[in-house]
């Protein structure tokens, strides 16, 4: 898709269709009223008869004809007095779905005129490209047949008569970006687990190494995890065939004395549950246990396409936890990475598992700050639902720029506490800690982070457990992309401070 500004008045705007908004009660803006006009009042006599009535997402369109344009798109922007980046967010996400299933090639969106600022231009621009690429994400991967292709290819923003301002031109870049990071993510969360394994996360890594120099590379196999001590993430593999992975992903856009913000994700390829099995129900959707760790994949795409002045490394944890003869069993005790030695009491709780190597094994870069994103939590949705994800973090700070960057991105988060009293549910008569609360007790998104807790020592930390957020399950089925859009932003905001 291409992306560009049309400056033009509207009314000699070319361009095969025109997307115009339209606001409850009828009264027609500015520049929808030029339009009305040039088109000898269509539009409020479809107002008039009630063909179109404001209401938000609402679409209408009309044929024209001697016009530099083709159709006018009717897009309801729902009340005037309440039109921000929500409601204009969901119309042209509306208009883009209508348009996406027409044969037009080309579309200019003037549902942004409606107020304008420095800020709304960048928005209004990011917006655009981000929700196309969220619209026309498909999964044909392992379909037989391939459906059929999307006619659209040059989107543009129209000012009606307004100068080009360059924030359109970098909110562009930055939802273009960001929008096919969420597409890659979604497509690696979409493969069945016998085509997306720990290998294949290794390949595609290596396709965004190769890409750019500012990214390099490494993959530690599990002959190398046994001489680095990786017990814990060597327990959890144990019962697989498929070896297990840690990726590596190295970021240098910043100068070489800039500490890097490191980045861990789960990526359990298919988690069964182990010896302690899951029961069947929707045990398919367990493919999607390595969300965080295709997250952390594309977020690494991203900012190596944006050129972002920052350093960021995303370290991948990567397995399959299955039952077999070499399974770890519930009760048996592993030595982790930092020395520290871990009962496990669930083989089911075998995400912090290997989480905590990874986290160990990041402090060797020296990190500024450490984020992890895991479908840590069945218990994390029944506290939040399918629409926040959990934040914990031992940084007050760090925890309010993430709930900024997920509230501005439309990726919320929902802080949760951290605390003694909920680590010492993590106590273990056999070893330094269980890897679940063996006494009960509850809280268990907050005792999983407690566990990861231990292993981050001082360091700036967050945890997103995304367990809830990151698919959706029904006939909706299918991965978000989420955290990509909240994580984006941080760091593209961490990147205007340095
Ligand atoms: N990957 C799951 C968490 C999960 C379950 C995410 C369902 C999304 C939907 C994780 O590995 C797990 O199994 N956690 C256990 C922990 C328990 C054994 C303490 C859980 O949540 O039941
Ligand atoms: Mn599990
Ligand atoms: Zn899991």
């Amino acid at each position: 898709m291409k992306f560009t500004i049309k400056t033009a008045k509207i009314t000699e705007t070319k361009s095969d269709c025109l997307v115009i908004p339209i606001f409850k009660k009828g009264n027609l803006i500015k520049a929808s009223q030029s339009i009305d006009t040039a088109n000898n009042g269509i539009i409020s006599d479809f107002l008039k008869n009630g063909d179109i009535s404001g209401k938000l997402g609402q679409c209408r369109m009309l044929p024209v004809q001697g016009k530099p344009y083709k159709r006018i798109l009717l897009v309801g922007c729902g009340e005037y007095e309440k039109y921000s980046e929500k409601p204009y967010k969901k119309a042209l996400a509306s208009a883009l779905k209508k348009l996406s299933s027409t044969s037009h090639k080309s579309a200019t969106n003037f549902l942004s005129v409606v107020k304008t600022s420095k800020k709304i231009d960048y928005r209004a621009a990011r917006i655009m490209a981000e929700i196309w690429h969220d619209i026309t994400y498909e999964y044909t991967a392992t379909h037989s047949k391939k459906t059929k292709k999307i006619a659209l290819n040059k989107l543009s923003l129209g000012t009606n008569g307004r100068k080009i301002n360059p924030e359109m031109k970098k909110g562009f870049k930055h939802g273009d970006v960001v929008g096919k990071a969420k597409q890659k993510v979604r497509h690696l969360a979409d493969l069945p687990a016998n085509i997306c394994t720990p290998s294949y996360l290794v390949k595609e890594a290596r396709k965004i190494a190769s890409k750019h120099s500012s990214v390099s590379l490494t993959v530690i196999n599990e002959k190398e995890m046994k001489r680095l001590k990786m017990g814990a993430l060597l327990s959890v593999t144990a019962g697989s065939v498929e070896p297990a992975k840690l990726i590596v992903l190295k970021y240098s856009g910043g100068k070489s004395s800039q500490q890097p913000i490191v980045i861990v994700g789960k990526g359990i390829t298919f988690d069964t549950g182990g010896i302690s099995l899951k029961p069947s129900n929707k045990m398919d959707e367990m493919k999607y246990d390595m969300c965080g760790g295709a997250a952390a994949i594309g977020i690494l795409q991203a900012v190596a396409d944006l050129k972002l002045p920052i350093n960021v490394i995303s370290i991948v944890p990567a397995c399959e936890n299955l039952p077999s003869g070499n399974a770890t069993k519930p009760g048996d005790i592993v030595t982790s990475m930092s020395g520290q030695t871990i009962e496990v009491l669930n083989t089911d709780a075998e995400g912090r598992l290997i989480l905590a190597d990874a986290l160990t094994y990041s402090q060797r870069f020296k990190p500024k700050l450490i984020i992890d994103m895991a479908t840590l939590t069945g218990a994390c949705i029944v506290a939040l639902g399918h629409h926040l994800s959990g934040l914990m973090s031992n940084s007050d700070d760090l925890a309010n720029k993430l709930l900024a960057a997920g509230e501005a991105a439309g990726d919320g988060t929902w802080r949760l506490p951290l605390g003694k009293k909920y680590m010492d549910q993590l106590k273990s008569n056999f070893a330094d800690i269980g890897n679940i609360s063996g006494g009960g007790g509850g809280a268990g998104t907050v005792t999983a982070a407690c566990f990861l807790q231990k292993f981050v020592n001082d360091i700036e930390w967050a945890h997103l457990d995304i367990a809830g957020v990151a698919w959706l399950e029904g006939s909706k089925k299918g991965a978000t992309g989420r955290p990509v859009a909240l994580m984006s932003e941080f760091l593209i905001q961490e990147a205007n401070k340095s």
